[in-house]
């Protein structure tokens, strides 16, 4: 039996998950989103300070929640990129301290590969290949991806300029609607028409994504005068799944696979969960989606990773292991 601790601190979310044979056993979440709300973004500086007070509390709340203490932890895992560079040394810092104390490995985790595995901990282990479609605030990704802890990811498409979560974060700035956009925007699409307004679909035919186009379009839209903000949220909310969930199907059939994984704080939304499940049911494509909670940054998908890796034993990480703000995603784990 491996007990892996996961700690996430790349954005906003202070995230420590404690995963036992890839099953959670107990999460703490703590979120400094509110004080970066009157700002419409997240300040680094503010969510690196929120992470120092709130990490402790959760390490300690994660041990409660499992029944378990330090003694029992076989791996420590933590998120070393991408994101804040701030924000991740207060986790990096903390997972290397336990690290030594405990005398466990280490383990430098992609932010994305936590993305991935978060649907592990609903759904159980990956099959053998599958597309996944990571959608998050700073990512939009098609990923082949195969072994999950031993083999290198394929990007199959990525975004040209703006992420998904980016643009539905700009779109609700534009708006007037709270941040983060992802939920605002959904929540007045509710009352809107998804078919009002013809918002563009861009780069038809390709695996790759834009989304700089459409926020034009819609900040084109809202200059004009007076608009329906719950249908141009739901339009906006329409044209964005409509790529999403139509270039991840596309995808799947030419890699000739089966199964689509679609991660990241925008699977959290109810309509492209909605439209992916339409689509994959006729193009016989089984979709696997986490529940809404472990779609958004948590420590329990670090966590599953790290037991991905100590299962595959993967070399652990030096404890001089340096975060990477940008790290492309190439592989699961972060090493130098
Ligand atoms: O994965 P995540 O929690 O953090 C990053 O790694 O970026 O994703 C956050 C993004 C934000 O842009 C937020 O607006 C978006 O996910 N989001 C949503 C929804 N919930 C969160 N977007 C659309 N619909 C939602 N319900
Ligand atoms: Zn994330």
């Amino acid at each position: 039996m491996a007990v892996v601790l996961g700690i996430e601190t790349s954005c906003d979310e202070t995230g420590v998950g404690i995963v036992v044979d890839g099953r959670p056993a107990g999460e703490a979440l703590a979120s400094s989103m509110a004080e970066h709300v009157r700002y419409g973004g997240v300040v680094p500086e503010i969510a690196a300070r929120a992470h120092l007070e709130a990490l402790m509390p959760c390490v300690t709340e994660a041990f409660a929640v499992a029944g378990m203490t330090p003694s029992d932890v076989d791996a420590v895992a933590v998120t070393a990129g991408p994101g804040l560079a701030t924000a991740l040394q207060t986790g990096v810092a903390a997972a290397k301290a336990f690290s030594l104390a405990w005398d466990v490995p280490l383990y430098g985790v992609h932010h994305l590969a936590g993305h991935v595995a978060a649907d592990t901990l609903e759904h159980g282990p990956l099959p053998e290949r599958c597309v996944a479609l990571i959608v998050s605030g700073g990512h939009t990704s098609l990923l082949r991806v195969d072994d999950l802890a031993r083999d290198p990811i394929v990007h199959l498409g990525d975004t040209r300029d703006d992420a998904a979560g980016e643009a539905f974060d700009k779109v609700a700035r534009l708006l007037g609607l709270a941040y983060p956009g992802g939920p605002s925007v959904s929540r007045a699409a509710l009352d809107g028409d998804p078919h009002a307004i013809a918002f563009p679909r861009a780069m038809p035919g390709s695996h790759d994504f834009s989304f700089s186009g459409l926020k034009a379009a819609v900040a084109r839209h809202v200059e004009r005068g007076p608009v329906s903000v719950a249908d141009v949220a739901a339009s906006f909310q329409e044209a964005v799944v409509d790529v999403l969930a139509g270039k991840a199907v596309a995808a799947c059939h030419e890699q000739g696979i089966d199964t689509l994984v679609m991660v990241g704080g925008v699977a959290a939304n109810h309509r492209l969960r909605e439209l992916a499940a339409e689509r994959c049911g006729t193009a016989g494509i089984t979709l696997r989606v986490p529940p809404p909670r472990l779609c958004t940054d948590n420590g329990a998908m670090i966590a599953a990773v790290g037991g991905l890796l100590h299962a595959a034993g993967a070399p652990a990480c030096p404890l001089d292991l340096p975060v990477d703000p940008s790290a492309p995603l190439t592989r699961a784990s972060i090493v130098r």
